[in-house]
């Protein structure tokens, strides 16, 4: 969030290489061969393997929408070996695999958090004076006029006139309450929402809308709510690339009050899916529901690269949607097939 960090594993940020994919453990129990090779694959199916190697794979122009979240780059269990420029080619990656797939006039949905904090010795330190800290109230400046009204005090008779000791006389003088000086590292911000929508347009993919989940504030995800004046984890984005084309509008896809409460706004207040064991980054049934009423028409096909727990395999089963679901972990894709075999 703008404000609501979250924090990646210690890397620094580098240049971009995409042909440097090595690290990534990639599961191919089914799906086997070159990224090259296609197929006409029946949809209504959940695949393990790598989505950049599947998504080769799924016939041209035959998805309406593609609705995901992919890993965050936060230190999830199954993000922790990609480096931030392994992690940039994969996304990258992923969407440019959509150019060829995506009906013309298809949606491509992408759910992220807005916003990385990466280490970085290049930027200059923040540095927080932090009141709470202080257990005497004097301040530097309070010091530096006493100083001129008595120049020739030493420290600790200043202190004697404020009420304080030599020490917090010199400490106020040298800024020495300041937090961020001597060990924290300089953290460089950077929002995920350029890099979604320059990957996008490099693959002939283009911003269409955004909205904005307002989830539950994550509190723990949060290192500075309690000591700093960013604001806590409380939102993600979904961005909204299309592929030129003709879009089909439908006013009846959802009905007035619908449009007026949530199609056509651009916060959705939707609670966050309650800690459960089931997958650590879970996203709502409501939010891809929302996501597949707008974005696709009944019986149109709705994709998922990143599938997880089949949020959005089961939501678009039961919207009357065909659905098609990949995950490189085959635990997520045999929990995704129970979840969508069900809904
Ligand atoms: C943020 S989670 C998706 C959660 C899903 N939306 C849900 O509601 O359960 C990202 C998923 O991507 C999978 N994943 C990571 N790298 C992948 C890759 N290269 N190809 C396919 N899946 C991948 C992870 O195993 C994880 O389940």
């Amino acid at each position: 969030m703008i404000g609501g960090v979250q924090t990646p594993p210690i890397q620094g940020i580098k240049t971009r290489n995409r042909s440097n994919n090595q690290g990534l453990s990639r599961q191919h129990e089914e799906v086997q061969g070159s990224r090259k090779a296609k197929a006409n694959l029946p949809f209504n199916r959940i695949v393990t393997g790598d989505a950049r190697d599947v998504l080769p794979q799924i016939p041209d122009s035959s998805v309406d929408l593609s609705f995901w979240s992919p890993p965050y780059y936060v230190g999830k269990s199954y993000e922790r070996n990609l480096t931030f420029e392994e992690w940039q080619d994969m996304v990258c990656a992923v969407i440019a695999g959509h150019a060829r797939i995506i009906k013309p006039g298809g949606f491509l949905a992408i759910n992220i958090g807005d916003i990385l904090c990466f280490p970085d010795k290049s930027i200059p330190r923040f540095r927080a004076d932090n009141m709470r800290h202080k257990k005497n109230p004097v301040t530097r400046k309070q010091i530096l006029e006493t100083m001129t009204v008595y120049p020739d005090y030493n420290r600790k008779e200043i202190g004697a006139v404020l009420g304080c000791s030599e020490q917090t006389v010199q400490r106020r003088l040298e800024h020495n309450n300041v937090r961020g000086g001597k060990r924290q590292t300089q953290t460089k911000l950077l929002l995920t929402g350029c890099m979604v929508v320059e990957w996008g347009e490099a693959a002939g993919l283009y911003l269409y809308d955004q909205r904005i989940w307002h989830k539950d504030p994550c509190w723990m995800n949060s290192r500075w709510h309690s000591n700093s004046y960013r604001s806590v984890d409380e939102f993600e984005h979904i961005y909204v690339l299309h592929r030129p084309g003709i879009v089909t509008y439908d006013r009846a896809r959802i009905d007035d009050h619908e449009w007026s409460s949530w199609g056509s706004r651009g916060i959705w207040q939707i609670r966050s899916v309650a800690r459960n064991n089931r997958h650590e980054a879970e996203f709502p049934e409501e939010l891809a529901s929302r996501v597949i009423r707008l974005f696709s028409p009944e019986g149109g096909v709705v994709i998922d690269p990143f599938v997880g727990s089949g949020t959005t395999t089961a939501v678009a089963k039961k919207l009357n949607r065909q659905w098609y679901g990949i995950d490189s972990d085959p635990k997520y894709t045999a929990m995704a097939r129970l979840r969508t075999d069900a809904a």
